[in-house]
């Protein structure tokens, strides 16, 4: 699905290292605020990660903070061997796709994709306005101003705006969320396509996991002003370090139950549910939460060690079904897919496992992985 090492076209790819970066926002008459908490990340030249997490979490702080519009707290970025964060924007190589990010009203959009190309002397410019207009599908929009764009159309705007430097490091905030589902269908395969051929290394800040999964070569989870796991979207969702990152990466969305240990090394659920697992860490007695993802629940033989339940709700989605079940003592449902084909009714009793790798451990308070 994703690889490791991100083939980079362009000789000139760098790397982009972030170490102990913090940000604490400070104003007068208010408490500080701690944003960004010791990030730490290696990013490879060439290489596209897509940062996740939900709103607040940090995401566009961290950016701005790269792009150089934000003062850094404590810690380092680097451009390749080059420290950037006493840099001023102008001078830091980084190309920026913030919606806030304005446009020069009076100007077209023309323009405004041609200015910084031409202040700084760039010969073909008009000619790289044209070719970049037409590989995002706008350029109908040329010869518009930015008053009478759209989000979507702006958008649009914005990222050609960021790319037409071809910098080494390109920081792109939401890049696609204005636009409609075919029009982001192709937008991000072309996106894909400029970042492999420039050989960007790029950091995309997006809330759909799908785009994340589709464009990036590693994800890193974000939550709390910190880094929660930074890997390949099949490490994330195989091996999730926590609860937090297993509750956010995947869909549908990974069961979450409570357990308790029992002495043999399988894990009760509900009142007479047994799973095996393949965490060792974990007290006999001991509450944990256990959490399966959907995918990776299998039907049992009747009197095997597994998980008694009746079928509340089954929706066919052709490609796949969704069983939502109940198990006796516990208080939320269980959702189960099944292959295409595969119909069950309400009232179906099941007997359900999970290969003992996939059925994942969680200490109940801290949430940190047992493993
Ligand atoms: N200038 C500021 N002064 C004080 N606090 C701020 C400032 N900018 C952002 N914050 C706070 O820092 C936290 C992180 O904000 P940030 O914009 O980085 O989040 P985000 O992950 O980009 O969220 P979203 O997905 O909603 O865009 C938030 O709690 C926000 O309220
Ligand atoms: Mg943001």
């Amino acid at each position: 699905m994703t690889t490791t090492t991100a083939p980079t076209a362009s000789g000139t790819a760098k790397s982009l290292t972030i170490e102990a970066l913090h940000k604490n926002y400070t104003s007068r008459g208010r408490e500080s605020f701690h944003a960004v908490k010791g990030i730490d990340l290696d990013i490879r030249p060439g290489e596209l990660v897509a940062l996740l997490g939900p709103s607040g979490c940090g995401k566009t702080t961290t950016l701005r903070m790269i792009a150089g519009l934000e003062t850094v707290t404590s810690g380092d970025i680097r451009i390749g061997d080059r420290s950037i964060p006493d840099l001023p924007p102008g001078k830091r190589d980084v190309g920026v796709g913030f919606e806030s990010y304005a446009l020069y009203p009076p100007l077209t959009v023309r323009q405004n994709l041609a200015y910084g190309l031409k202040a700084r002397k760039v010969r073909d410019a008009d000619a790289r306005v044209q070719a970049i207009a037409e590989r995002l599908e706008m350029t109908d929009l040329l010869d518009l101003r930015p008053a009478g764009l759209s989000s979507g159309q702006k958008q649009r705007v914005a990222l050609a705006r960021a790319l037409i430097r071809n910098p080494p490091v390109l920081l792109l905030d939401e890049p696609l969320s204005h636009l409609d589902a075919a029009q982001r269908q192709r937008v991000r395969r072309e996106l894909k396509v400029l970042q492999r051929e420039f050989g960007y290394t790029t950091i995309v800040v997006t809330h759909d996991q799908l785009e994340a999964l589709s464009l990036a070569d590693r994800l890193a989870v974000m939550n709390n002003g910190v880094i929660q796991q930074f890997g390949t979207a099949d490490e994330i969702f195989d091996d999730p370090a926590n609860l937090f990152v297993a509750d956010f990466v995947g869909e549908p969305k990974i069961n979450l139950t409570e357990g308790v240990a029992e002495s043999d090394g399988t894990v009760r659920v509900g009142r007479d549910g047994r799973l095996v697992s393949a965490a060792r860490s974990v007290p006999a007695g001991g509450s944990v939460t256990v959490g399966i993802r959907p995918q990776d629940v299998q039907l049992a033989e009747a009197g095997s060690v597994s998980v008694p339940a009746e079928v509340v709700v089954f929706e066919d989605l052709l490609e796949f079904g969704l069983a939502t079940v109940r198990v006796e003592g516990l208080d939320s449902h269980l959702v189960v897919q099944t292959p295409a084909g595969v119909v069950r009714r309400r009232g179906d009793r099941l007997h359900l496992s999970a290969p003992p790798e996939r059925v994942y451990l969680f200490d109940a308070d801290s949430g940190d992985r047992l493993r």
